[in-house]
């Protein structure tokens, strides 16, 4: 088979984010409501026969790098189960995983030898009073346990993700940089993003990533392009001055990265997602044991993704060109 997931605007989409579950340990303030979600039945997550046969047909078509995201994947029961098979699906090159760390302490040893590569784990601020307020009651020393035991193991690269919030950790920047120069560690500064709220409480805390090269300035160290991070697309590298580390920048809001677009999205319900702002979706689970149809479900999805997303027009508060996603960002994985 030679068909390649090209889309009209000749994106090749050779990366899937695979949500196994809505679920999470914690309740980031950008991520949920505060009363918390009414999570899925049990019964509506694909199974991992189920996900298995989608990554099959989507290693078919050209699927090479797979993350797993969740709500929080490691919260899903016998994760390194579904790692074990995913990496034997011919084609499947890298496994990836995005996490809050909280479990990685205790699964570290377990996912790696089932087949993850690398981490990037969430944290937005390193002190506790802070970090749980941004989390609603997590404790941030698991997470720093979690972080030691990626290293310990040897995910490599691996990525803390710091999504900034005016007001709540701007301050920290300081911290973070100073990290990325003591640490091999990949630091993410990241675009606080509008997805599932009918709101504005998003515009005020948002804060465009221009803050991260103004602290770099103020601190006397200029930012170095580097490609030497390995990842799939979203963030702009850089190394300071005599680091070990180095830093990304992912700023979706102020300068979007469409262009590049190489992914597509399976939530833990069974939807394709085309793309993570827009609401269109395509429903795998009546495919499931028929390939052919599943392939077609995939151009079908690709077929209609818009050439980007319009989070500037929220920001401005103008008119979107169509519906954006009602699922808050727990219910996609990022
Ligand atoms: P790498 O493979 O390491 O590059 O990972 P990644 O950046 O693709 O994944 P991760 O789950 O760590 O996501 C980091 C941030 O980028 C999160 O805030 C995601 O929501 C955001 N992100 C990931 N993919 C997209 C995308 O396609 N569009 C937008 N706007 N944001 C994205
Ligand atoms: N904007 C930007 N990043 C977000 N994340 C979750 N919600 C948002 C948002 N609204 C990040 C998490 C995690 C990754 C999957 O997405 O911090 O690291
Ligand atoms: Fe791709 Fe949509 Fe993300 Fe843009 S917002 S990079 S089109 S998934």
């Amino acid at each position: 088979n030679s068909r390649l997931l090209m889309d009209k605007f000749g994106r090749v989409h050779d990366y899937l984010r695979i949500s196994l579950t809505d679920r999470c340990n914690l309740r980031c303030v950008y991520c949920m409501p505060a009363e918390g979600m009414k999570f899925m039945e049990n019964e509506k997550h694909l199974t991992f026969d189920e996900i298995e046969a989608v990554v099959r047909v989507a290693a078919k078509l050209g699927v090479r790098r797979l993350r797993l995201t969740g709500g929080e994947p490691l919260v899903r029961p016998n994760v390194e189960e579904l790692v074990e098979r995913l990496s034997a699906i011919a084609g499947i090159e890298d496994i990836a995983l995005t996490t809050n760390a909280i479990f990685l302490a205790q699964k570290a040893d377990a996912l790696k030898k089932a087949g993850i590569t690398r981490v990037n784990i969430s944290l937005d601020s390193m002190k506790q009073e802070r970090f749980g307020k941004i989390t609603r009651g997590g404790d941030v020393k698991k997470v720093l346990a979690g972080l030691e035991a990626a290293f310990r193991v040897g995910f490599h690269p691996i990525k803390l993700n710091v999504v900034l919030m005016k007001g709540f950790n701007e301050d920290e920047v300081d911290d973070f940089l100073r990290m990325s120069i003591d640490r091999d560690i990949n630091i993410r500064f990241i675009e606080y993003m509008p997805i599932g709220h009918d709101d504005d409480g998003w515009r005020d805390l948002y804060l465009p990533l221009e803050y991260v090269k103004e602290r770099c300035e103020a601190l006397g160290l200029a930012p170095e392009s580097t490609e030497a991070v390995y990842g799939n697309g979203p963030a702009e590298y850089f190394k300071l001055p005599g680091a070990k580390g180095t830093i990304g920048l992912i700023h979706p809001v102020s300068d979007h990265f469409c262009e590049k677009c190489n992914r597509l999205r399976l939530t833990a319900d069974g939807n394709i997602k085309p793309c993570l702002f827009w609401q269109d979706e395509f429903n795998v689970r009546k495919y499931i044991g028929d390939d052919q149809a599943l392939e077609d479900l995939f151009f079908r999805a690709l077929d209609i993704k818009p050439e980007s997303h319009e989070m500037a027009k929220v920001l401005f508060q103008e008119e979107l060109s169509h519906e954006p996603t009602v699922r808050r960002m727990s219910q996609i994985g990022g």
